[in-house]
């Protein structure tokens, strides 16, 4: 059985320092020195309202099952696609249909919500009329990570519920990202980890598996201004605008072009992980417009891929933007609604745009 969260292993410790000396451990109780806050208490230290506490518990409820159900997909046969699409024509994966009816299910059940809109649900879904939030999500993010074992998480954002409308009218969800009151994601990987927002900075939580709770690992997380690394898929380069091309272009030419320093990139094809590794460590995240379907000039979808991840990235001092203007600005029209992103440390992010003065 595993021990409780709170296990002093000091004498495993003691034996793992007398082996290597310059390397500090430290309890499972202690973290760098202090003892590990718990999701709840941390959320009263910034002020979170104890209704939308109880909406996040709710959430995270959920999410501690997913992580659960991917880390047992193959064993339970839970690889591979069904034989649906979602409404946007995109094929589900069997876990984007399970992560999906657990999210709802539980969101729909907890009281708290008044409706919830989903990457794999046609339109919103009503839930208790009285609810004072809606939430936006997309449960597994990353799906074709899914078959090759590989990261993926979901990603939420919540909103108030506007009064005097019913639960079942969709155009509830027709709120700008800067009327969000919490986003997040929870990413499955080595840990798994929870990345959340309420407006008083970006926060880092891991699940400890011992005592069943999300504990803060990192409060104030902040992306370094400054980049030598971007992330886009390249194999895109041909259908994106000119200004885009002539940016990536110029990164390549590294230390021997205009920006006078080597560039790295990184591309997970997860919009979660390529996110958590920005916030981490800085870098650029673009999945910038292409014209390769001509019915669909962008990828990610505004309501529960770019709102939230800008929340997070603008509360941890970066940059989320299209080539026109701040994302969590725009007012939006559908609940599937795409949009162009470009996040990420801020100069990197200022360097971008510039190619489209
Ligand atoms: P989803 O799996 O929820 O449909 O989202 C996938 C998105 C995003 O997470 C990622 O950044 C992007 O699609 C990857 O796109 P490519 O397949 O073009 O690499
Ligand atoms: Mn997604
Ligand atoms: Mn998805």
């Amino acid at each position: 059985m595993l021990k409780p969260y709170n296990y002093d292993n000091t004498d495993a410790m003691q034996k793992l320092t007398s082996i290597w000396p310059n390397i500090k451990y430290t309890t499972t109780l202690n973290y760098l020195g202090n003892k590990m806050q718990r999701l709840a208490p941390a959320l009263r230290e910034d002020n979170v309202p104890l209704d939308l506490i109880s909406l996040i518990k709710t959430i995270l409820a959920a999410t501690k099952e997913i992580s659960f159900r991917v880390s047992q997909a193959h064993l339970g046969g839970l690889m591979g696609s069904t034989l649906d699409e979602n409404i946007q024509g995109e094929v589900q994966k069997k876990l984007d249909v399970v992560a999906n009816e657990l999210f709802k299910d539980i969101l729909l059940e907890s009281g708290f919500v008044k409706a919830i809109s989903s990457e794999e649900e046609d339109t919103s879904v009503a839930g208790d009329e009285y609810g004072k939030y809606i939430v936006s999500f997309d449960p597994l993010d990353g799906s074709s990570n899914i078959d090759i074992n590989s990261l993926i998480g979901t990603i939420f954002s919540i909103h108030k519920a506007p009064e005097g409308m019913s639960a079942d009218d969709p155009d509830m969800f027709k709120q700008a990202g800067n009327k969000q009151v919490c986003a997040g994601y929870v990413l499955y990987g080595p840990s798994t980890m929870l990345v959340m927002t309420t407006g008083s900075g970006t926060h880092f939580y891991v699940l400890d598996r011992t005592h069943g709770g999300y504990l803060l690992v990192e409060r104030n997380v902040q992306v370094p201004t400054e980049t030598q690394e971007f992330a886009v898929n390249m194999s895109n380069q041909r259908f994106w605008q000119p200004e885009m091309q002539n940016y990536v272009s110029d990164l390549l030419l590294g230390d021997t072009g205009p920006r006078a320093k080597n560039f790295n990139m990184r591309w997970i094809a997860a919009m979660v992980g390529d996110v958590h590794r920005v916030l981490c460590r800085g870098g650029i995240f673009t999945y910038p417009m292409d014209t390769k379907k001509t019915e669909q000039p962008y990828k990610l979808r505004l309501m529960y891929e770019a709102n939230p991840m800008a929340f997070l990235i603008e509360q941890a001092g970066g940059l989320c933007v299209t080539s026109k203007g701040r994302i969590m600005d725009i007012e939006p029209t559908s609940i599937h609604q795409r949009v162009e992103v470009i996040l990420g440390s801020k100069k990197e992010v200022e360097a971008c745009l510039s190619y489209y003065k």
